[in-house]
């Protein structure tokens, strides 16, 4: 595999609040990725439309991500900040992938399978081919490290397979091109962290989820501090006081859940917080960890009730990332045109 140049691309989808699980498991490491690596980081609002999104409200919540990137620490004259249906190419490459794709393989995706429940056949097509256009956005940079939570790993991995087959099916002309043995980087993903997957508030063996009913399952973003600390003081625990080794939250998903939150904010490790708390009792420990959260969120969620209060100012910094994304992304796409046989406009 030849060597491409570092770059990582992630995305948010604009659909319902933006959680602690997102924050942590996403946007906490998009910001700390931009020390090390040029960086592209999108609003996905064509991913948003895969289930019914009122229209009022899908504008309203895409400038709200792109407001939660810029409060969290994302800096847009850094990084690349812009909403996917701004670079058409997005989607261009999605339809060249539709046709390297294979059914089987989206046949596979356990993420569609929850998403489309019992009623299968009223589930949108957009829906089943969603990871399709995830290998799109991608692979349209050629980004070469992903992060994301852990319930994106069967994605990324589809997305290395839709690399290796285009790379496999197109190598004559990807060579006489002079683009060498490969198009297409097969990207790392990049999960981890205390908090790969931060569980629900209510039920630790559940994922956290913008869809879960229950507002207590979850803490968002722009949640203040009295429901912050209300949440954690409602959150399911068990009997026992907090073990000393992390070999102690084997079995108990909650305290595991709740020292795992912990570390993250604190940019600990599960063993730093147990070092500390180990031996305490839960109505301990969630006074520590209310006190925490509300010192790191509460100033994310001021910042952006503050910037999403100036519209005009959200719509500029799209339009400046989409200018730039594109100029990555459209010569890209014209080469993987000129690889699969198209004729160009002269
Ligand atoms: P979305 O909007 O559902 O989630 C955004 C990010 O948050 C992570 N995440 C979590 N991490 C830890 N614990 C949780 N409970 C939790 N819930 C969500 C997700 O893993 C994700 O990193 N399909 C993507 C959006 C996307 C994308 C891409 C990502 C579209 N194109 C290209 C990377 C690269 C998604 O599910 O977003």
């Amino acid at each position: 595999m030849p060597a491409f140049k570092e770059l990582v691309f992630s995305g948010v989808q604009p659909t319902g609040n933006l959680h602690l699980g997102n924050y942590l498991g996403a946007i906490k490491r998009f910001v700390a990725m931009q020390a090390q690596f040029e960086c592209l980081y999108c609003v996905v609002d064509l991913h948003a439309i895969t289930v019914w999104q009122d229209p009022g409200e899908l504008t309203r919540q895409i400038r709200e991500v792109t407001a939660a990137f810029l409060a969290a620490g994302i800096d847009p004259a850094r990084s690349v900040v812009f909403n996917q249906s701004q670079v058409p190419q997005h989607a261009e490459l999605a339809w060249i992938f539709n046709c390297v794709a294979r059914l089987g393989w989206l046949n596979r995706m356990t993420q569609f399978k929850e998403k489309a429940g019992k009623d299968r056949e009223n589930a949108s097509v957009g829906l089943y081919d969603y990871p399709v256009l995830m290998a799109a956005d991608i692979l349209a940079y050629r980004a070469t490290h992903v992060p994301v939570g852990e319930d994106q790993k069967q994605h990324l991995e589809l997305t290395r397979d839709i690399a290796q087959k285009f790379n496999n099916d197109f190598a004559g002309t990807i060579a006489e091109q002079g683009h060498g043995e490969a198009f297409f980087p097969l990207t790392e993903p990049l999960i981890g962290g205390p908090a790969a997957r931060v569980m629900s508030l209510r039920d630790g063996t559940k994922k956290m989820s913008k869809s879960d009913p229950s507002d207590y399952s979850r803490i968002n973003l722009t949640d203040d501090s009295d429901a912050i600390a209300q949440k954690v003081r409602k959150a399911k625990t068990d009997a026992e006081p907090l073990p000393s080794e992390t070999a102690g939250l084997e079995k108990r998903p909650e305290a595991d859940n709740l020292v795992g939150i912990f570390a993250a904010l604190n940019d600990a490790s599960r063993e730093d917080v147990l070092r500390e708390y180990g031996g305490a009792q839960f109505s301990a420990f969630k006074g520590a960890l209310v006190d925490l959260a509300v010192a790191k969120l509460g100033p994310i969620g001021a910042e952006m009730k503050r910037l999403v209060a100036d519209p005009g100012h959200i719509d500029a910094v799209l339009a400046d990332g989409a200018a730039r994304a594109e100029a990555i992304a459209a010569p890209n796409v014209a080469a993987v045109k000129d690889i699969v046989g198209f004729v160009r406009r002269r």
